[in-house]
């Protein structure tokens, strides 16, 4: 007799790590850092403190953030043949798959020191991850529009120097808007983690088999990509853009989602986890709107996007499946504000993610009790034939 057997399409769904560095309540829409609510560190926190704080398991003393943030500005610097790396990309590459690609082949410039057992040899490669993937997002922006690679400024904390290196040019001084380093700080602070969402899990799986730390994350940013996760907040821009220029209303366009018209899906709600209002979604909306005002940008996609908002929580087909907005729905409206193109907004969710996906991996490799990862599945196919 055939057995009944259910499997789990979202297979990861079983609880498949033990950790200590986030915790969710999806129905509460709760989302703790090492214990500390994501609105306390949004407000008081910076990128670097929250980073450390992942990464370390406590808040750093103002001397442990000094070295922190010293010893990331002191590896900035890419082997000059990254460069030569850069040029072998076709103009129009998308940048995550050029970051992806840089990030695995950092490893390769740096063979000494990729044992994940060895302390000293984690320690400076999450420093070398944590200087080096700001400027290898940076240099992937600025090969597909044409303008030269900067080298990167010490004077600068990361975030600075991220702006400098996307946006600066060597023909003149590049001017930094405190408003848009604190925005993009504190939108940095809650990407940095998010329990084992798709892309932490493939870190730890990769990881899981002894592989560095360079090819795991590596392989974080290829899931991140995915339109369904961190590829979502390029979505919502599209998506917006397409309502504006077909001159579609909000409201037609959810009857579309709702009769699900040929996989149109409303992209930046819904989350596997929260059923609730993704807490960051809320900070970040309220961050829309200010920093929309105050770059002038008065985007007629931010009323587009509010009028989807209002629209879906009182809509019974939204409320029913507890479809809320999640991080990726208003983060492309501050993105496209601040000058980023639409193809920058997945490489920044990544630069955001960064310290958690490190976090996650140092945490799986020092748990002994961590084995390679090896998911079983549910046999479908034909029974025993012969040839
Ligand atoms: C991130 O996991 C994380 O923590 C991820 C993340 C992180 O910080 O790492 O939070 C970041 O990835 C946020 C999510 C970004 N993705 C999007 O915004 C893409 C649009 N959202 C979805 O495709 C969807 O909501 C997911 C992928 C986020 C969650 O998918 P689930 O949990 O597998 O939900 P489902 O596909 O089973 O949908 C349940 C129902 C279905 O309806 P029925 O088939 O039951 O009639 O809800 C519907 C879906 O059709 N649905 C949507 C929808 N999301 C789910 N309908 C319209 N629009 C949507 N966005």
């Amino acid at each position: 007799d055939t057995q009944t057997v259910t499997y789990d399409p979202g297979f990861m769904n079983t609880a498949n790590a033990r950790s200590a560095i986030t915790y969710i309540d999806g129905e509460a829409g709760i989302l703790r850092y090492r214990g500390y609510p994501i609105e306390d560190l949004a407000k008081n926190s910076s990128f670097l403190e929250v980073a450390y704080l992942l990464i370390y398991g406590e808040l750093p003393t103002g001397d442990q953030l000094t070295e922190w943030d010293e010893n990331i500005r002191d590896h900035t610097m890419l082997h000059e043949d990254i460069k030569d790396f850069f040029n072998g990309f076709p103009r129009n590459a998308h940048p995550m798959a050029v970051l992806s690609s840089a990030v695995s082949a950092l490893s390769t410039f740096y063979a000494d020191s990729l044992d994940p057992f060895d302390e000293e040899q984690v320690h400076i490669s999450t420093i070398r991850l944590m200087s080096k993937v700001p400027v290898l997002a940076a240099y992937a922006y600025k090969k597909s529009i044409g303008q030269p690679l900067l080298y990167p400024d010490n004077s600068l904390n990361l975030t600075e120097n991220f702006l400098r290196l996307t946006f600066g040019v060597p023909t003149e001084a590049y001017e930094l808007d405190q408003d848009v380093v604190d925005a993009l700080d504190m939108l940095l602070i809650l990407h940095a983690d998010h329990e084992q969402n798709c892309s932490t899990s493939t870190v730890r799986l990769v990881g899981s088999s002894h592989a560095n730390i360079f090819g795991s994350i590596s392989a974080g940013i290829n899931a991140l990509f995915g339109p369904l996760h961190g590829g979502a907040n390029e979505a919502v821009l599209n998506m917006l853009d397409e309502i504006r220029d077909e001159g579609t209303s909000p409201e037609d366009f959810m009857e579309k989602v709702k009769n699900k018209e040929s996989g149109v899906r409303l992209m930046g709600f819904g989350h596997r986890v929260y059923k609730n209002y993704d807490p960051r979604a809320r900070i970040v909306k309220g961050t829309a709107e200010k920093i929309l005002n105050k770059l002038g940008a008065g985007d007629e996609r931010l009323e587009i996007a509010m009028r989807l908002e209002e629209k879906a929580l009182n809509d019974d087909y939204f409320v029913e499946r507890k479809l809320y907005p999640n991080v990726d729905f208003y983060t492309g409206l501050i993105y496209s504000a601040m000058g980023f193109p639409p193809r920058m907004f997945t490489p920044l969710f990544a630069l955001g993610r960064l310290p958690g996906w490190v976090a996650q991996y140092r945490e799986m490799i020092d748990d002994k009790e961590t084995r390679i990862g090896r998911p079983r599945q549910v046999y479908v196919g034909q029974d025993l034939r012969r040839y």
